[in-house]
């Protein structure tokens, strides 16, 4: 029984991987980076990279050495990541490099791992940032400007610009130093806005290029989707597929700065999952046609803390779908078909550099080869490898959306799915092909939307054992006053743009006028049923209105007209509009005309004598809520505030402050709150702000029962909550938490009931996978030295699953296995005809008690053919549990 034998030894052989990748690399001696049209050219050797996304405010700094070496383990190079100036420079002058903006740390954790780093500094970063990055205080500089050939604009662009590359010179972090930095970014995306600003728009691109590459950072430049990125400067692709890309220099490599593996999510909108398959297939295309570095944005997506989602509208998740959830864990299987891909081009790297173009040959109608070798020799059906320095790589694609295609490949045929490509590292075996995922799906113990792969809907029930535990039991409330709370008001004639009077120090602003009512238009409104109304000629993000103390409507969107009905009694009436930014615009021209809040005529219509214009009226204004500049929501907040019990028959009840205690769950796993019960507002643990919350339900239709991964993917192919509010999980990092008396509270806008809060540890529940026997062997087994001598063969290999829970968690229960013909989906999976009665006991007895475990798929490993003449697959389903809880530790 060889086949038996070898299968498990490859199993051993995973476990060690799994073991040694944990080690840390080193700091690097100095080497320089430079490129030709091939690629970038590190410490004097053309190289092959695939980089990984992330945001370091966007996480903990405690959470970044797991998020880095997850990426390490998932095959990434590089990482790469914008800057934020507003982060960076709050006020302008006083710099803040600490806690979730401590980059150097984060650059040099990077480095510490063996990773190199792409810094986009740009400064404006677009990134569903708010403000794109920018201060907003950057509008008030005199005569600004932002991105065009504008002096004030420049001059502060430059100082932040030269700040960072000095910061990252001083702490030896470029490459020739030591350091991991790879590559810088200028601008971004500036391409898409270049026309809007003329001839100034062309200069400004090259005194940006001149100026960045005049700070003496020792390394490459790109502007990204910048087709005329000057001199050296790279210009480089950010899309969804960029295999078609052509930089504007002979003389520059390809290099894909974005690869859009997901996508953002508005409040009130459904989330966007980007199939695995599809994500690969670009990926595969893209260095099959000449690529030579390619970036996921995101890897990691992680969390909008704050106030700093963009948008407007952006919620506080980012998640993005990206193969590393918001919480930190794998998203699998997209980490793990990633990882495989990412294998996959590496075996082929020595191939892919060593020549300057690729051999195209036609395959069929919609299908093609692209061959990477030296010292190939091919003539007709035969493909001859001359000597020891011969290199040869091959990539297989059939681009037909519908139909797998059966090529022949010099004299082999190989059969290639849907939309796929196969990687043939040595140009005859397949390693990989991107349709065939092997990679575990795994479902988190929060997760609420249903689970996307490809052409599986799972609807999401809260796992069985999942209990909710409700955070508190006991509340605390204080009202929030409507319209001026403090010293601070002020009284002018007119309506003042939103942002030029809170700066962004609160995403609040109030607006108070009074109105006087006489007799004669009551009866007027009597006699001819008329009902005045409130008109705002225009206004974003939304608008709560007031009369007399009580919330009478709201209106939300970007720009929009406002018609509200009021009932005003005779005499004076107050009149209280609160104005609300939710996320400052991340995108577009002329960012500092935007602006917020109302657009005048602000007017009460349906009046005897015709309108009353109010845009001139004596309005009063003040900043922010008091409990916010108070701090009511910090730990050493002194009571003053007046709390008071919440009682049940108190709620709900609007522009409230809510406050309670509680403990953290046990266990080390990352932690979600669930604000299903709440309406609107802002929530703070132990005095971190933990984000924005909004219950707001996205439509009812548009999302897809099943998602196809073939074809053209966009970002409303594969959405999933539809119906549902958009947001109900917010993370809270473990770093954030104590034991126990932990201090919650929220500002609620709308009216919710704290009472139902819950909380929950976020780890995965369920593991699935689905491997059958005309899957690839086993990656790993390229590198093994009885395939590299050719004493194996692949047709001797076979292919195996591996199932593997988060760390410190251990397989309690195999809850479905069949090697056969099994059919349905993860948490939905059935026999087929085909079933070998062993499946159960030889998945239980290599998993069962362990945090990882694999499994060959043959006959011999199941002990005999179950159908003889049929493809088998193997499929199993798993349960997950904390190894402390089944009382003894993973089993390695
Ligand atoms: C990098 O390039 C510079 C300038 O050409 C050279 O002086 C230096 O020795 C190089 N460093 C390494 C490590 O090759
Ligand atoms: C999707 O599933 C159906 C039934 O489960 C199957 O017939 C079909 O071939 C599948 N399509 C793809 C693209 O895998
Ligand atoms: C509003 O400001 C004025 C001074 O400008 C002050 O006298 C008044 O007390 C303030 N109102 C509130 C409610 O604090
Ligand atoms: C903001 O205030 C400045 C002066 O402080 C003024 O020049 C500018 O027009 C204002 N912007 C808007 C949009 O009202
Ligand atoms: C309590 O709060 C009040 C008002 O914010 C402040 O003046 C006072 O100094 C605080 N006292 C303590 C002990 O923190």
């Amino acid at each position: 029984m060889v086949g038996t034998r070898r299968s498990w030894l490859q199993c051993l052989a995973l476990a060690l991987t799994l073991q040694l990748s944990v080690i840390a690399g080193e700091f690097f001696k100095p080497f320089n980076v430079s490129y030709d049209h091939r690629a970038l050219i590190i410490d004097g050797k053309r190289r092959m990279l695939n980089s990984a996304g992330i945001h370091y405010p966007r996480a903990t700094p405690e959470m970044w050495p797991d998020l880095i070496a997850k990426s390490k383990e998932g095959g990434a190079d590089v990482i790469q990541t914008y800057t934020f100036w507003n982060g960076h420079e709050p006020v302008r002058g006083q710099y803040n490099f600490e806690g979730r903006y401590n980059l150097v740390k984060f650059v040099k954790l990077v480095g510490s791992r063996g990773l190199y780093l792409h810094l986009r500094i740009g400064p404006y970063v677009c990134a569903e940032w708010n403000f794109g990055g920018f201060p907003v205080w950057l509008r008030d500089v005199p005569g600004i400007v932002f991105r065009t050939d504008n002096a004030p604009f420049k001059d502060e662009m430059q100082r932040y610009v030269k700040k960072i590359v000095d910061l990252m010179r001083e702490e030896m972090l470029f490459s020739w130093q030591g350091g991991p930095i790879i590559m810088l970014q200028i601008e971004n995306e500036y391409g898409n806005m270049e026309s809007s600003y003329g001839q100034k728009g062309k200069d400004y691109v090259k005194w940006a290029a001149k100026m960045a590459t005049g700070l003496g950072a020792g390394v490459p430049w790109v502007m990204c989707k910048q087709v005329d990125a000057p001199g050296d400067v790279i210009d480089s692709c950010n899309e969804y597929y960029c295999d078609g890309y052509k930089p504007n220099s002979y003389k520059k490599p390809t290099l894909w700065t974005e690869n859009w593996d997901g996508w953002y999510t508005e409040w009130g909108g459904t989330w966007p999952h980007r199939p695995a398959e599809d994500l690969a297939f670009a990926v595969a295309r893209f260095f099959e046609r000449g690529g030579s570095f390619q970036n996921y944005y995101m890897f990691f997506g992680g969390t909008n803390f704050g106030r700093t989602a963009g948008g407007p509208n952006y919620i506080t998740s980012y998640d993005y779908d990206a193969p590393i959830d918001e919480y930190g864990l794998l998203r699998q299987p997209k980490w793990g078909h990633l990882k495989d891909l990412h294998d996959a081009i590496k075996l082929c790297e020595p191939a892919l550099v060593a020549v300057d173009s690729p051999q195209y040959m036609k395959l069929g109608p919609k299908q093609e080869a692209h061959l990477y070798g030296t010292n190939v020799h091919s003539e007709g059906q035969t493909l001859t490898l001359s000597g020891k320095k011969s290199t040869c790589s091959a990539f297989l694609a059939n681009i037909d959306e519908h139909n797998a295609a059966a090529v022949t490949f010099f004299g082999q045929v190989y059969t290639l799915p849907p939309w796929s490509v196969s990687i043939l590292p040595d140009c005859r075996n397949t390693a990989f092909n991107t349709a065939k995922v092997g990679a575990q799906t795994s479902i988190k113990t929060t997760e609420f939307s249903s689970l996307l792969s490809t052409n599986v809907s799972v609807l999401r029930q809260l796992p069985s054992q999942v209990e909710v535990t409700y955070i508190s039991k006991t509340w605390l409330t204080v009202k929030e006053p409507i319209g001026a709370w403090g010293e601070d008001n002020f009284t002018v004639q007119g309506i003042l743009e939103h942002l030029n009077v809170t700066k962004d120090r609160s995403d609040y602003l109030w607006y108070m006028t009074r109105i006087y009512v006489s007799d004669d238009e009551i009866s007027f409104w009597d006699e001819n049923s008329v009902e005045p109304a409130l008109t705002i000629h225009s206004m974003r993000d939304l608008v709560r209105i007031f009369i007399n103390g009580k919330l009478i409507g709201s209106a939300a969107g970007h720009w929009v007209r406002v018609d509200q009905p009021v009932q005003l009694k005779q005499g004076y009436n107050d009149l209280v509009l609160l104005s609300e930014t939710i996320g400052l615009q991340n995108y577009g021209a002329f960012l500092e005309k935007d602006g917020a809040g109302f657009k005048c005529p602000i007017k009460l219509t349906g009046f005897r004598n015709g309108d009353i214009d109010l845009s001139n009226s004596l309005w009063t204004y003040q900043v922010g809520l008091k409990g916010e500049f108070m701090k009511i929501y910090t730990i050493d907040e002194n009571e003053t505030a007046g709390w008071t019990d919440l009682t049940l028959d108190a709620i709900p009840s609007t522009f409230s402050w809510y406050k309670t205690y509680f403990d953290a769950p046990v266990g080390t796993e990352p932690v979600a709150l669930n604000l299903e019960s709440m309406g609107k507002g802002q929530a703070w643990v132990n005095g971190h702000h933990i984000g924005r919350y909004w219950t707001l339900v996205a439509p009812k239709d548009g999302c897809q029962e099943i998602c196809d991964y073939r074809g053209t993917y966009n970002s409303d192919k594969c959405t999933t909550g539809c119906g549902k509010p958009t947001q109900i999980w917010y993370h809270v990092p473990r770093s954030w938490l104590q034991t126990s008396n932990n201090l919650l509270v929220l500002f609620e806008e709308t009216g919710g009931n704290p009472f139902q809060i819950s909380i929950q540890s976020h780890s995965t529940d369920t593991i699935c996978a689905q491997v059958s026997e005309s899957h690839h062997p086993p990656l790993r087994m390229w590198s093994h030295p009885d395939f590299v001598n050719g004493k194996i063969s692949a047709s001797e290999l076979i292919p195996e699953m591996n199932l593997q829970c988060d760390d410190g968690y251990t397989i309690s229960s195999i809850e479905f296995a069949s090697y056969g013909t099994p059919g349905g989906s993860c948490q939905k999976f059935f026999r087929g005809n085909c079933h070998s009665p062993n499946s159960l006991s030889v998945v239980s007895q290599a998993c069962q008690g362990r945090n990882s475990c694999c499994v060959g798929i043959s006959n011999a490993v199941f002990g005999g053919d179950p159908c003889h003449g049929t493809v088998k697959t193997l499929v199993v389903e798993a349960k997950c549990v904390p190894s402390s809880t089944i009382g003894f530790s993973a089993v390695e």
